[in-house]
């Protein structure tokens, strides 16, 4: 008689939006005697490999921290070369991005990033919006503690002229005002590098998320890795303030 085939474990839903802090490039870099660009080089062909994976898993939304609003006191020479690079990822990666059914956003001060950056971002989200397999949301220039204040001055005005009531001003409110109005909180934060903290990423929108760090610098960053950091996820007690059990 056959033997019966072993019965597939049905899969856990994956989580519906992951958010990665991408980090340690400068220190994979460091390890082998390289320039640091050489880890921001890498490091944008494990945004390639994160991207395809979280639509092979079956992510819904994809959130990457390319670069905070912090990132601009860095060397003027790294800022160059990391902007290099997103200009060649908006350039070269978005055809593939249709293709495979992907919409992308960014979020972000764009006010202070390059116009021909800004024209391709535009385009970029144009051609793409109508996607639907994954939403690749792409920080850029971003910060949480700015994205707050620019919300809560947009409201402010928005009181001086009458528009809104003071006591009409409540978190479905507020976080309509943020650059991710239409896009839910993350599930799952994921930082890489062995670094435990934020750095001003989605301080509003992380009130929930689970906190996964891993000891893997972002250019190694592959999809056993991301496969782990979702299991970890699906092992956790997710109680939002509820009793356990
Ligand atoms: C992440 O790698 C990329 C950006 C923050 C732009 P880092 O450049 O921060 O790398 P480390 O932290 O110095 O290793
Ligand atoms: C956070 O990494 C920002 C991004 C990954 C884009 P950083 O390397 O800038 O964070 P800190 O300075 O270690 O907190
Ligand atoms: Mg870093």
């Amino acid at each position: 008689m056959m033997e019966a085939a072993a019965s597939p474990v049905p899969a856990l839903p994956p989580p519906t939006h992951v958010a990665i802090i991408m980090d340690g490039n400068g220190r994979w870099a460091k390890a082998r005697g390289l320039p640091r660009t050489a880890g921001h080089k890498r490091g944008a062909e494990a945004v390639r490999r994160a991207v395809e994976t979280a639509r092979e898993l079956g992510v819904s939304y994809l959130t990457l921290y390319a670069f905070s609003a912090e990132n601009w006191k860095r060397p003027a020479g790294e800022v160059t070369d990391l902007m290099g690079l997103l200009r060649l990822y908006l350039r070269n990666e978005v055809k593939a991005l249709h293709k495979n059914g992907i919409r992308l956003r960014v979020i972000g001060d764009r006010s202070r990033l390059g116009d021909d950056i800004v024209a391709l971002i535009e385009e970029s989200e144009a051609k793409t919006a109508g996607n639907t397999a994954l939403t690749l949301v792409l920080a850029l220039s971003y910060g949480g503690r700015q994205e707050i204040v620019a919300a809560v001055r947009h409201l402010a005005g928005q009181v001086r002229a009458g528009a809104v009531d003071p006591d009409d001003i409540d978190e479905t409110l507020f976080s309509a005002n943020l650059f991710t109005a239409d896009i839910p909180d993350p599930d799952l934060v994921i930082r890489t590098s062995g670094e435990q903290r934020i750095s001003n990423f989605l301080l509003w929108q992380c009130a929930y998320s689970e906190l996964v760090f891993l000891d893997v610098l972002w250019p190694d960053f592959d999809r056993a890795d991301f496969e782990a950091a979702i299991r970890t996820f699906h092992g956790r007690d997710r109680r939002f303030g509820l009793t356990s059990g």
